[in-house]
């Protein structure tokens, strides 16, 4: 199963310390709010899981699957909504969980896309930061690891869709995307 990883980042042990962590965090900022958390398909799908399992507060989920890489390893730069969300934003304290924030294409679109819906808050929660990727300026409130700028993939990160089920996060061989 690791046979296209060049390196292991991050363990399965070290990934739930710091979703255990940020879930403290967000439990202890939001205390009487009753947040959205809106998990961002499909790469953010295991952190949400996890995520959600260490906010020890009341909090709602949704789901919405947004892409913009489809089986390449650069950014289109167009944001697609493949499915929207099914609760209305309006008024919301909503949390964006991300599995990695890197150019902040996805981001911002999302950003600007909930303001227009008026929500009364919006944050962010990323497992992976990748500062050195940025294109436009968007900012995590809610970080796990800040990654260098090699293409990443496990833990719900995709290269053609493969790899999501890794339980880890590993830098993929670059002979994998490079034939
Ligand atoms: C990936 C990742 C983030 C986004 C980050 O999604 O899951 O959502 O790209 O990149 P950015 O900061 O450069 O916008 P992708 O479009 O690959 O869809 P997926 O989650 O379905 O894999
Ligand atoms: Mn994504
Ligand atoms: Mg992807």
């Amino acid at each position: 199963m690791d046979a296209d990883i060049k390196k292991v980042l991050y363990s399965e042990q070290e990934i739930q310390a710091v979703t255990q962590r940020l879930g403290q965090q967000i439990t202890a900022d939001y205390q009487g709010k009753n947040p959205l958390l809106v998990c961002i398909l499909k790469g953010a799908y295991l952190f949400m899981a996890d995520i959600a399992k260490n906010v020890s507060d009341y909090a709602e989920v949704d789901f919405m699957n947004v892409s913009s890489y489809g089986d390449g390893v650069v950014s289109t730069g167009n944001v697609k909504i493949i499915k929207d969300l099914d609760i209305d934003v309006k008024g919301r304290d909503v949390i964006i969980v991300e599995d990695i924030v890197d150019t902040g294409q996805t981001l911002a679109y999302l950003i600007d896309l909930f303001n227009g819906r008026d929500v009364k808050s919006v944050k962010v929660c990323s497992l992976l930061d990748k500062p050195e990727g940025r294109k436009v300026d968007v900012q995590v409130d809610y970080a796990g690891f800040e990654v260098p700028n090699e293409f990443v993939v496990g833990y719900g990160l995709d290269y053609a869709e493969k790899y999501r089920n890794l339980p880890y996060i590993g830098i993929l061989k670059p002979e994998i995307y490079t034939e």
